[in-house]
C-alpha cells in the first residue's frame, strides 16, 4: 500500500516537472493607479500632555511566551522608567518592570528617551493590562499572553511586510486592525522608510511608531530587519548600520543564544519562529551561520509543529523588481530548509504578492547543470507580501510566461493571516486593501510537513 502511493506521488513529481506548461496565476486585478505619497508628518501627531509616552509598542520578550518587551519613547525628559501592569479584573497586585533608557544621535537628529522594559513571568493565555508614563500623562494599553506552546494550540498570526507610512500604508495596517482574529504580528521587514528622506529624517521613525502604535501596542510584532533599516551614512558619520532599528526596537534575541538581534527564534503557540537578516553576513563560519546550523537542531516538531522563517529579501519570486538578491542567501542556506521540512517562509522587500508552489534548488553543483527549481514535497512554500504600501509605490513588472515555481501572484497592497489549526492543518489567506477584509484574494490550507507532508491544493489552483 506504502510502496504504491509512493510510486503515485513520484509518477505525479515527474509529470508535474515535465510539464512544458508555465506556471500559476498572475492576477488580473487592477488596483487604483493613485501614487503613494507618506502621509504629513504633522498628521501623525504625539499624543497631549506634558512628556506623554507615546510609540508604544511590544514584542515577545522570552522564548516561550511568557514575557513581554514593551518599548516606547518620552519626547522631553527620561520620565517614569518603569511599566506597570497587572491581570484584567486584579488590579489589587499590580506589578512593575523597569526600563533600560537610551538615546541616540543620527546624523543631525537626536532622539527622544528610548525605553525598553521586559515583563516575565507572565501567565499564558491571560489578558494584562498595561500604563506607562507618570502623573502629568499616563497611557494605558492591553496585550493578551500566547496559551502555553503545544503542538495542538491555536494561534493566529497576521503577516504584514514593507509598510512605510503613507496613505496605503495607513489602509493596510487599517485592514488589519478591522479584523478579529489576528493575535501578533510577524514582520518581514523595511519598517519607516525614513531614509527616503535626506540625512534619514529620524523624525521619520518617530512617526512611523505613532503610526502603527495602534496596533503595535496591543500585539506583539515579530520583527525581522530588511534594507532600509540599515541606514548607513558614512558621508555624514554614521558608519555603524541598523543603528536607529537596534536602538528602537528591541527583541529577545539572547534567549534564542543569538549574539544579535538581527538573527533569534521564539516559540508561540505551535509555531517555532526563525528570523534571519539577509543583509547580515550568512557564509560558512558567520555567526549567523553557526546560530541558524545550531538552531535547527533545536527544533522540536512534536512540541511546536509548525516551523516558520522570516527573511527579508525573497529566495523565490518573479517580479522584475530586485530578482535574485536573494540568491546568494538561498545557495547558502536552502538544503538546511529542505532536510529540516521548513512549513513556509515568509519575505518582503518586493512589493508585490507572490505565493510558490514547495519547490526547492539544491542539486545543483558548479558542474553539473542541474539549476531548475523542482517540485519537492520536503521544501517550504515561499511567501512574498512585500506589499504593505510603501513611498516606492507598486513592483507591478512580473516575468513573462510566469515560471513554473510561482503558484499565485498580484501587484496589490495587502496583508495575510496564518490560522494555525493544529498540528496537521493551518488556513493561510492574503487580503487586498482594495477589498474588504472578509474577502480572500489568494489563500491555501497548510498541511504540515512533519505531520501530514500531503500535497496542499490551493483555491487558485484548482480553479485554473
Ligand atoms: C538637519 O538637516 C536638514 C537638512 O539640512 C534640515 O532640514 C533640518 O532642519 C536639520 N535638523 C536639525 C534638527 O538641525
Ligand atoms: C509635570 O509637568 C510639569 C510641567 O507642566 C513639570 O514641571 C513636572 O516636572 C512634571 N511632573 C512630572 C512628575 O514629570
Ligand atoms: C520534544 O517535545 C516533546 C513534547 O513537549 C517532549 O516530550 C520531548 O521530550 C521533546 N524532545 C526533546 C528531544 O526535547
Ligand atoms: C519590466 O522589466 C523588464 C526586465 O527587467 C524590462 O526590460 C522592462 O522594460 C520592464 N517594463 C517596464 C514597463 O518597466
Ligand atoms: C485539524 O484541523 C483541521 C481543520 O480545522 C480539521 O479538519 C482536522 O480534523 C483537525 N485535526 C484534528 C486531529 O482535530
Ligand atoms: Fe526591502
Amino acid at each position: 500500500m506504502a510502496v504504491v502511493s509512493f510510486m503515485l506521488v513520484l509518477a505525479f513529481l515527474i509529470l508535474s516537472i515535465a510539464s512544458p506548461s508555465n506556471g500559476g496565476i498572475t492576477s488580473s486585478y487592477v488596483r487604483k493607479t493613485a501614487a503613494s505619497v507618506d502621509l504629513p508628518f504633522d498628521s501623525l501627531t504625539s499624543p497631549p500632555g506634558y512628556n506623554a509616552p507615546e510609540q508604544v509598542h511590544i514584542t515577545q520578550g522570552d522564548h516561550v511566551g511568557r514575557g513581554v518587551i514593551v518599548s516606547w519613547v518620552t519626547p522631553l525628559e527620561p520620565g517614569s522608567k518603569f511599566v506597570t501592569y497587572w491581570k484584567v479584573g486584579d488590579d489589587e497586585h499590580k506589578k512593575q518592570a523597569h526600563a533600560s533608557t537610551n538615546t541616540y544621535k543620527f546624523a543631525n537628529y537626536t532622539s527622544g528617551f528610548i525605553h525598553h522594559a521586559t515583563i516575565k513571568n507572565l501567565e499564558y493565555n491571560t489578558k494584562y493590562i498595561y500604563e506607562v508614563g507618570n502623573n502629568n500623562a499616563t497611557r494605558r494599553f492591553f496585550f493578551t499572553t500566547p496559551p502555553e506552546v503545544g503542538p495542538d494550540v491555536p494561534y493566529t498570526f497576521g503577516v504584514i511586510g514593507d509598510l512605510g507610512q503613507t496613505y496605503d500604508s495607513k489602509q493596510t495596517l487599517e485592514h488589519y486592525n478591522s479584523n478579529p482574529k489576528g493575535q501578533a504580528v510577524l514582520f518581514v521587514g523595511d519598517l519607516s522608510y525614513a531614509d527616503h528622506y535626506p540625512l534619514h529624517d529620524n523624525r521619520r521613525w518617530d512617526s512611523w511608531a505613532r503610526l502603527v502604535e495602534k496596533n503595535a501596542a496591543y500585539q506583539p510584532w515579530i520583527w525581522a530587519a530588511g534594507n532600509h533599516e540599515i541606514d548607513f551614512l558614512p558621508e555624514n558619520g554614521e558608519t555603524v548600520p541598523f543603528k536607529p532599528f537596534k536602538h528602537r526596537y528591541h527583541v529577545p534575541y539572547k534567549a534564542s543564544q543569538s549574539t544579535s538581534p538581527l538573527w533569534y527564534s521564539v516559540k508561540r503557540a505551535s509555531a517555532h519562529i526563525i528570523v534571519l537578516s539577509s543583509y547580515s553576513a550568512y557564509g560558512k563560519y558567520t555567526p549567523q551561520y553557526n546560530w541558524l546550523e545550531t538552531e535547527f537542531t533545536k527544533v522540536n516538531r512534536s512540541e511546536t509543529p509548525w516551523l516558520i522563517v522570516l527573511l527579508h529579501s525573497p529566495w523565490y519570486n518573479s517580479d522584475n523588481y530586485h530578482f535574485m538578491e536573494g540568491e546568494s542567501m538561498r545557495v547558502m542556506f536552502e538544503p538546511w530548509f529542505v532536510q529540516n521540512k521548513v512549513d513556509i517562509v515568509f519575505s518582503g522587500h518586493v512589493h508585490a504578492y507572490e505565493r510558490s508552489e514547495r519547490i526547492s534548488n539544491i542539486a545543483y553543483k558548479v558542474s553539473n547543470g542541474q539549476c531548475t527549481p523542482v517540485l519537492d514535497p520536503s521544501a517550504p512554500v515561499y511567501i512574498t507580501i512585500g506589499d504593505g504600501g510603501n513611498i516606492e509605490g507598486l513592483a507591478n513588472n512580473f516575468t513573462d510566461p510566469q515560471p513554473s515555481y510561482s503558484a499565485f501572484r498580484e501587484a496589490s497592497f495587502g496583508h495575510a493571516l496564518l490560522e494555525l489549526k493544529n498540528r496537521t492543518h493551518a488556513y493561510y489567506s492574503w487580503h487586498r486593501n482594495q477589498d474588504s477584509e472578509r474577502v480572500v484574494g489568494d489563500s491555501l490550507w497548510f498541511y504540515n510537513r512533519h505531520w501530514y507532508p500531503q500535497k496542499e491544493s490551493s483555491d487558485a489552483a484548482t480553479m485554473a
